[in-house]
């Protein structure tokens, strides 16, 4: 893909790209639904990305062909507001929010990547972090990962209007090649988890999205929130699976296993980080495993689709565990595969889901890429 980019820059431009920004996709390994209350995350920046093949215009306006959809699209810097829609939409978002603090200067060019578009692999954060390193180099922001990954949860939050926390941007734009990142997402501290060898990451799309994903994830936090405030603390993040089994009747019953959710999850993050460190991919299996019943059971935003793919890869040789991951209602799962069964693996998770469910999925077998780059 980034070589289409390329060549398609230099088809309409007849001339080399001044610079190429790049951002990952990412997968979540394990802490589903924590970030927005305070808690752990151990996601990984995948290796399919988003690229902007450009050079600078003068006259602050950004306009970028965009490969996967086909269509030219600009805006004007001097705009107060987003005036766009669509892929840009998420260009311009960032824009704006760099042009709180600093002058910038525009660029045209051509944007493609192959990260699945709504698959839950972050594609939007990899369209916002390219666009935040096109206008970093540009206008000679300094980069730092993590103001660089707020100012993109701004971006979504404020002028995209989707309500997400902090792990997407942080992971697009604080990944290194072979780690998974384990973030604190409140004081936002990371730490570089080593990806073990000898086992592979495989993300299994369902092939199904949900249309209602964005309400019942702010019915979620506001769940938690409630949940935090009737335990009379800041968030989730603070109470133990000790003092939640003491409380735990404080609560009304929903309330109460969205909750545990969030708190036995948290505990499993931190175990599942320690665990990938010290090489252990099994006992990282069994807590992704432990993971997926918590979402499914006590959060309830697994679906049909991916119950069944997580049980139909479960089932395969090699398989270590598997869960949902993102946002979940649909998109994908993620299993944690013998590297030396993962061509196996993927060809019969394909074929039985298939047969099961009348669905084609998709199935990629991912390494831990380095977040957002220039080139
Ligand atoms: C989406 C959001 C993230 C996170 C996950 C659930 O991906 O963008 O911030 O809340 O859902 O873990």
């Amino acid at each position: 893909m980034k070589n289409e980019v390329m060549r398609l820059f230099r088809e309409r431009y007849h001339d080399d790209p001044e610079l190429v920004a790049r951002a990952p996709g990412r997968v979540n390994l394990i802490g589903e639904h924590t970030d927005y209350n305070d808690g752990f995350v151990l996601p990984m920046a995948i290796d399919h990305a988003v690229w902007i093949a450009l050079r600078r215009r003068t006259d602050r306006s950004v306009e970028l062909y965009s490969v996967d959809f086909q269509e030219r699209d600009a805006f004007q810097l001097a705009d107060t507001g987003c005036s766009s829609s669509g892929w840009i939409r998420y260009v311009q978002a960032m824009a704006l929010v760099l042009a709180e603090e600093h002058e910038l200067v525009g660029f045209e060019g051509v944007i493609g990547g192959d990260v699945p578009i709504g698959a839950g692999l972050s594609s939007s954060a990899a369209i916002e972090l390219a666009a935040a390193r096109a206008f970093a180099t540009l206008s000679h922001i300094a980069w730092d990962a993590r103001a660089m990954a707020l100012r993109a949860q701004r971006a979504e939050n404020v002028w995209v209007g989707v309500n997400c926390g902090i792990m997407d941007q942080l992971i697009c734009a604080a990944g290194q090649e072979g780690h998974a990142l384990l973030i604190d997402c409140r004081s936002l501290e990371t730490r570089q988890v080593p990806m073990p060898s000898g086992v592979a990451v495989i993300v299994l799309d369902t092939a199904t999205r949900r249309g209602l994903v964005d309400s019942a994830y702010n019915e979620r936090r506001q769940s938690c929130h409630a949940a935090a405030q009737l335990l009379g603390v800041p968030a989730l993040r603070d109470v133990d699976s000790a003092g939640f089994a003491a409380r735990a009747a404080d609560l009304p019953e929903l309330l109460g296993r969205r909750a545990r959710h969030v708190v036995t999850e948290n505990e499993r993050t931190l175990a599942a980080a320690d665990a990938l460190a010290s090489g252990d991919a099994r006992l990282v299996g069994r807590l992704m495993n432990e993971s997926h019943a918590s979402l499914r059971d006590d959060f309830e935003v697994s679906s049909r689709e991916l119950d069944g793919i997580v049980e139909i890869a479960r089932q395969q040789r090699g398989c270590l565990g598997a869960r949902m991951t993102g946002a979940g209602f649909g998109g994908c799962a993620v299993a944690l595969v013998d590297a030396a069964q993962a061509a196996g693996f993927a060809e019969a998770v394909t074929l039985e889901y298939r047969a099961a469910y009348e669905l084609h999925p998709n199935v990629y077998v991912c390494t831990a890429a380095q977040g957002a780059s220039v080139a």
